[in-house]
């Protein structure tokens, strides 16, 4: 059976205070709305559609760069997540099989419910995803009669009774699609918050004799975000979950609690991870490599072997090979850095390749940027470059070739040669004593004098 998403994201979420549309404040670095895309991604759907409303064309941006093949429609009007859902009525015009409601500020979900949902479907007409609330606080409630669902009652509208059950609604579901949208078609919007309720659609569907139920889940699964300070729960529930998983696949943290993980770091078995480490997204690192106590990585691959810090940063487009090394105080960006290379010190290595086995001497800077354009710099293999040596790129340093201790390098260094480019040294005997005899009176004079 086909399935189709609908994932609704036009709200403003007042309660964030920000410019930014809710669903697009990130946890781990990746935006809610991209966490819902994933978990429905389970589905392998054949058609996503995003309803944005509040900052439409940034969540478009932020939704096709997920997934390209997702359709964007407008809810110009937040009348209600009934209302929400159908503006996705055109998008997924000729489309025969399931549609699955998620919400993009929802970010828990996992693949599996939906399949859960998706299964219960093969005997019911419509799915709701429920939870049993700690807090029921202003939830949709499920009435239940039996493994039947009859209705679903919101906070607002709710009896005392109602308002007792703690069986509660999490905004997803799952039905045919022109079941759905047939029942959508016939919502009201007559209740205490004049709005077209997607709710209500249980009670219609019950009204023509098809069979309805719920399919349960955890509670923080729904995890809903409506506040910052809902947004930095999410993240440390999402934080706490990622390390357990990394535990449990051979990973060395060796203070979990400190190491900061995006949605999509990817890191192999064996591999240590010292204290306070922060992952951006992009990161892959592979088997048996060390990343050293307080180094910033985002876009990056490491490879099996490689040793990065303690406090280096490697900025997107870093491509470390086996055994390279990268240490203190290191910023690698857009740069190859080939089997056994070192940059050890110091250093800033960017739009460049350096060759295999070559060593970095330390502060050496790559400078890549005229103010206007950037510039590449080639390092060849077995290299040596000498302590502060300036690589005035476009520039390239032939295999086995070295650079004096200083230098500014201008023009290409052919392979085997020594570059040296700075002033001659020259000694002058006893002028240090001089120097310092001089300075001394002149300080005296200086103090006398006030
Ligand atoms: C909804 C449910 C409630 C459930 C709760 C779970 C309804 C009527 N109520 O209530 O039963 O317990 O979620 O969190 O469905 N949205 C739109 N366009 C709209 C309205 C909403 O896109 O016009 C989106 C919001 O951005 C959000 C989601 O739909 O992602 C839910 O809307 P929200 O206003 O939070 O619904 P609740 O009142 O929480
Ligand atoms: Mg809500």
């Amino acid at each position: 059976m086909s399935s189709a998403l609908v994932i609704l994201a036009a709200g403003k979420g007042t309660r964030m205070n920000s410019d930014m549309p809710k669903v697009l404040h990130p946890i781990a670095q990746a935006p809610m709305l991209v966490h819902a895309m994933r978990a429905g991604r389970a589905l392998s759907p054949e058609r996503t559609v995003i309803v944005a409303g509040h900052g439409a064309e940034a969540v478009t941006k932020a939704a096709l760069a997920e997934d390209d093949g997702a359709q964007v429609v407008l809810q110009t009007e937040q009348l209600g997540t009934a209302h929400a859902v159908d503006q996705a009525r055109t998008a997924l015009d000729g489309f025969e099989g399931d549609v699955v409601v998620l919400y993009g500020d929802t970010p828990f979900i996992r693949p599996e419910t939906l399949e859960r949902m998706i299964a219960a479907r093969a005997e019911n007409d419509l799915v709701i995803l429920g939870f049993e609330a700690a807090d029921p606080a202003r939830y949709g409630r499920l009435v239940m009669n039996g493994d039947r669902l009859e209705r679903i009652v919101e906070f607002k509208d709710a009896n005392e009774a109602e308002r007792a059950i703690t069986f509660c609604n999490s905004g997803l579901l799952a039905c045919d699609a022109s079941t759905l949208f047939d029942l959508i078609a016939a919502v009201g919007n007559d209740n205490a918050s004049g709005e077209y309720y997607l709710t209500d659609v249980v009670e219609l569907a019950r009204a023509r004799d098809l069979n309805v139920t719920a399919v349960a889940c955890d509670e923080a699964e729904t995890l809903g975000v409506n506040s910052r300070a809902d947004l930095a729960q999410a993240d440390a529930v999402f934080q706490a979950a990622s390390r357990g998983a990394l535990l449990e696949q051979g990973v060395t943290l060796m203070a979990p609690e400190t190491v900061y993980l995006a949605a999509d770091t990817v890191i192999g078995r064996d591999t240590v991870i010292e204290p306070n480490v922060v992952f951006g997204p992009g990161v892959t690192v592979e088997s048996g490599a060390q990343i050293r106590a307080f180094s910033h990585l985002e876009g990056c691959h490491v490879s099996r072997g490689a040793v990065v810090g303690p406090y280096a940063r490697l900025r997107p487009g870093t491509e470390l090979a086996e055994d390279a090394k990268v240490g203190n105080f290191v910023e690698i960006k857009n740069a190859e850095i080939a089997e056994g290379a070192k940059v050890n010190h110091l250093s800033y290595v960017g739009d460049a390749s350096i060759g295999a086995k070559s060593n970095i001497g330390a502060g050496t800077i790559t400078c890549n940027y005229d103010g206007f354009m950037k510039h590449r710099t080639e390092i060849g293999e077995g290299v040596f470059i000498g302590s502060n040596t300036m690589l005035v790129a476009p520039v390239s340093v032939g295999d086995g070739a070295m650079t004096a201790t200083g230098t500014v390098v201008t023009r290409n260094v052919e392979p085997d040669a020594l570059a040296v480019a700075r002033a001659k040294q020259d000694n002058k005997p006893g002028y240090a004593k001089k120097l310092f005899s001089m300075l001394r009176k002149k300080k005296e004079n200086l103090s006398k004098g006030s």
